[in-house]
């Protein structure tokens, strides 16, 4: 998808489709006036005879609309204005691209805007969110395939010189984060024996290939026995599928060698449970279960096209959690690379049993922070549901900086604690500690478990349990947290 931006008088946009936005209380805003009047009183004819869109979302599509350069004239229903918000702009221009995928427009402009926000910020979540809408996962299906979408290239009008500078760094930004949550969606969409741990590190390896600000380095196992990562090793114990380290460096020009931000993103590509055996219904999402990863190398992939001066390592432990007669046993006891010991009471509580290794391999860039992404519980699932991610950390200032890029990406998480009360529910007879607590506050004592090889570093966990994909008719991922990650390293570079 081409992104511009467009200023002028709107009704000589020449354009497949012209987006405008119209309120609950029939009052035109300024652009809806200019439409108005180049075509003549369209809108309040429309609007006395009581066609306009009423509801958030509903559209009315208009062909050759008399008075204006453009093909066709696409009316938004967008609710009171004073309720009109980033938030809104972005399902409007969701609902709007439906209709543009439908009748087959090669290009559009949009004119929806919200006041008293900048260009930028209209423009970044305008492009994200009409990219968003185009995506489709149709890479295995064979005949009656959905056509592609026609649309090639897409405009948000702007008022001003400033503004027009600022809408286009806010739709570079937009390119490159729906470029990172597609590859994210792709990844995670992609079932278990296409995305295997292989896949994932040859997905890595492509993207650092002819890249000078990339680096890519995989462990097999036979390395992760030498670095004695006998926690990773234990989930993969069981598979046939080989286990990777996936270590992706970028380093940002004009970042030096200042310390990098790891990403840690747990990579299951398929979680059966192990010899806990998951039941029946509903396991096939478990190929989602590398939605870290998934997440993880999206960022990876926005940040090669932004090209922030900052320093990124990304660390994915990747795996299968399978059952079999070479799986670990409830009750194992397993020595991780830390040196801690850990009793491995729930097999299914596997992703922490990767990360606790990946996260003390993270020790060695000697991070300014790590962040660890991972769909880790289905205790987050009940907390928060899916709307929000979990989000827990010691550390206030890293939390509160991730908060502001949920915030800012229309990305959010929530904080959730991380205590020493909980923390001692992970006590043990038999090794230094248990990998499971009681069901209650499953989150919080899963955090726990990972904040015990954290200690010393600035580390926060995201566990985007609820977030990372859809059940039911729209099942599918949804390339979250790409926005948040983002966001949150382009504001620490100071880029955004
Ligand atoms: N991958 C799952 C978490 C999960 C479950 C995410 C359902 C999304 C939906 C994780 O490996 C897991 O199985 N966690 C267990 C932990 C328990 C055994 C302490 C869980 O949440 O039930
Ligand atoms: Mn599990
Ligand atoms: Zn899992």
């Amino acid at each position: 998808m081409d992104f511009f931006v467009r200023s002028g008088q709107p009704g000589s946009f020449k354009t497949g489709c012209l987006i405008l936005g119209v309120f609950a209380d029939g009052k035109l805003d300024e652009r809806g006036q200019q439409i108005d009047k180049a075509s003549k009183g369209l809108l309040r004819e429309l609007g006395r005879r009581g066609d306009l869109p009423k509801e958030p979302g509903g559209t009315l599509m208009v062909t050759d609309p008399r008075g204006l350069a453009a093909h066709r004239l696409l009316l938004v229903g967008c609710g009171k204005p004073a309720a009109f918000s980033i938030k809104s702009l972005r399902s409007a221009t969701t609902a709007a691209a439906v209709e543009l995928a439908a009748v087959g427009a090669a290009d559009a402009i949009s004119l929806l805007s919200c006041k008293d926000v900048d260009a930028y910020t209209i423009a970044r979540h305008g492009g994200e969110a009409l990219a968003g809408a185009f995506y489709r996962f149709d890479l295995l299906k064979t005949g009656t395939k959905r056509p592609a979408p026609k649309l090639k290239r897409f405009g948000m009008m702007v008022d001003s010189t400033t503004d027009r500078r600022h809408a286009k760094r806010g739709l570079e930004h937009a390119s490159a984060i729906a470029a990172g949550s597609a590859a994210a969606r792709e990844l995670a969409n992609l079932p278990a024996n296409h995305c295997t741990p292989t896949h994932l590190a040859n997905f890595a390896r492509k993207l650092a290939a002819g890249d000078k600000a990339m680096k890519v380095k995989i462990l097999g196992e036979a390395e992760m026995r030498k670095l004695k990562m006998g926690s990773l090793l234990s989930v993969t114990a069981g598979a046939v599928e080989p286990a990777k380290l996936i270590v992706l460096e970028y380093k940002g020009k004009g970042a030096k060698s200042s310390a990098p931000v790891a990403l840690v993103g747990k990579g299951v590509t398929f979680d059966t449970g192990g010899i806990c055996l998951k039941p029946p219904p509903g396991m096939d999402e478990m190929k989602f279960d590398m939605g870290g990863a998934a997440g993880v190398l999206g960022t990876m992939t926005a940040i090669a096209q932004l090209r922030p001066p900052i320093n990124v390592v990304a660390i994915i432990p990747a795996c299968e959690n399978m059952p079999s007669g070479t799986a670990t046993r409830p009750g194992d006891v397993v020595r991780s690379m830390s040196g801690k010991t850990i009793e491995i009471l729930n097999t299914d509580a596997e992703g922490r049993l990767i990360l606790c290794d990946a996260l003390t391999y993270a020790r060695r860039y000697k991070p300014a922070a790590v962040v660890d992404v991972a769909t880790l519980t289905g205790a987050c699932v009940i907390a928060l549901g899916h709307h929000l991610t979990g989000l827990m950390s010691k550390d206030d200032k890293l939390a509160a900086e991730l908060l502001a890029a949920g915030e800012q990406a229309q990305d959010r998480a929530w904080r959730m604690p991380v205590e020493e009360d909980y923390n001692k529910e992970l006590r043990s007879n038999f090794a230094d500690f248990a990998n499971v607590a009681g069901r209650e506050g499953g989150a919080v004592t899963a955090a726990c478990f990972l904040s015990r090889f954290t200690e010393g570093l600035s580390w926060a966990h995201l566990d985007i349990a609820g977030t990372a994909w859809r059940s039911g008719r729209a099942k599918g991922a949804t390339g979250r947290p790409v926005g948040l990650l983002v966001q949150f390293l382009l504001s620490r570079a100071g880029t955004g």
